[in-house]
């Protein structure tokens, strides 16, 4: 259904009514649809923790390259700002995802991404790693595609076996590409989705002064669980604050990362702790939605992130 209202959608103008109409009812039905599952899984963790198995994680992602290739205007994971290449070293990824596996027996969704993970020359074997820890997960490779179709026949070959979907954002640099590159997908057989990615959000607030509860309530990513080398934590933030810090010289705490070896961890104490809010939340603003725009990672400023005039409305 929603691949169908997307096909739709991306043919309609940016300014359609119909448009509006269409994205404010998929949203209230989503919402719906969304309170529902949420209590049923709710009502399932419970059920598991009753009789003492491990619980299924909803989502993960993780980022296999920090660094970016695109860098947009406002990366959300600060990609677009981070000095260099920055992997995920591929035996603390291994030994990640073999704890992760201790503690819950199946992730439903994951999301294999960066910075841009095709940057990741090893992200073939962050797939099969991936894949031999959660036989029954929904893998996804999040990508630019701005080098999609260079990857090699044993990587392509890889990504099959492993039924992995290759989900590309795509940009206006890249919009002339579409036909080649959904040819390229189907040619090999792979399972894909392409989204056309015009607007970006800005939803950040370098002063820290937002309620971490109400930016909870309006945040687009908060279940979008992250694996950094050792830890998780409720989303990208307390991992990727640290290139902000760096470009603009801030000193945002990090400290809402949770050791996923600590002793005493378990799944179901790691679930509880994602459903509070965060002190980096502190730092969130309303979302405000802005045209997507190519940036250079040097000529960047807080202002591409920073929601500056919904913060003083937000208040502290
Ligand atoms: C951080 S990117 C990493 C994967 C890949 N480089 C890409 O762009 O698809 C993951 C997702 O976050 C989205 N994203 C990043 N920054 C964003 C922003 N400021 N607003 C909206 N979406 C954003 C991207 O569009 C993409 O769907
Ligand atoms: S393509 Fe854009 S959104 Fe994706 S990681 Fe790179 S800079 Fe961020
Ligand atoms: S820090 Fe909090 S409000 Fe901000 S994106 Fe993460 S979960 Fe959402």
């Amino acid at each position: 259904m929603k691949a169908i209202l997307k096909k739709y959608i991306n043919g309609l103008p940016d300014d359609s009514a119909l448009l509006r109409i269409i994205l404010f009812f998929y949203k209230k039905a989503y919402n719906i649809y969304f309170c529902f599952v949420r209590r049923t899984r709710r009502l399932s963790d419970y059920i598991d923790t009753v009789r003492g198995i491990k619980p299924v994680l909803d989502y993960l992602e993780v980022q296999i390259a920090d660094h970016c290739n695109l860098k947009c205007k406002g990366c959300g994971h600060f990609s677009n700002i981070v000095d260099g290449e920055v992997f995920f070293d591929i035996k603390q990824y291994e030994k990640d995802f073999q704890r992760l596996s201790e503690l819950f027996r199946n992730i439903r969704k994951i999301r294999i991404m960066g910075g841009e993970p095709l940057l990741n020359d090893r992200f073939t074997e962050c797939v099969e790693i991936t894949r031999k820890a959660f036989p029954d997960a929904e893998v996804h490779v999040a990508t630019n595609g701005l080098t999609l179709m260079n990857i090699s026949a044993e990587a392509i070959e890889i990504l099959r076996k492993n039924d992995v979907e290759i989900h590309v954002s795509l940009y206006k640099p890249l919009l002339q590409n579409l036909t080649r590159i959904e040819d390229f997908l189907k040619t090999h057989s792979l399972k894909y989705d392409i989204t056309r990615t015009k607007k970006f959000v800005k939803a950040f607030n370098p002063e820290g002064t937002s309620n971490p509860k109400t930016m909870v309530k309006s945040c687009l990513a908060k279940d979008c669980t992250f694996l950094s080398p050792g830890y998780i934590s409720r989303c990208s933030m307390p991992y990727c604050i640290r290139y902000f810090n760096q470009r603009f010289k801030y000193s945002i705490a990090t400290n809402d990362m949770i050791n996923i070896y600590d002793t005493g961890i378990t799944g179901a104490k790691l679930k509880a702790m994602f459903r509070k809010p965060l002190d980096i939340c502190g730092y969130c603003a309303i979302p405000q939605w802005v045209e997507w725009e190519r940036g250079t990672g040097t000529s960047a400023k807080i202002t591409d992130w920073s929601a500056v005039s919904l913060i003083s409305s937000e208040g502290a």
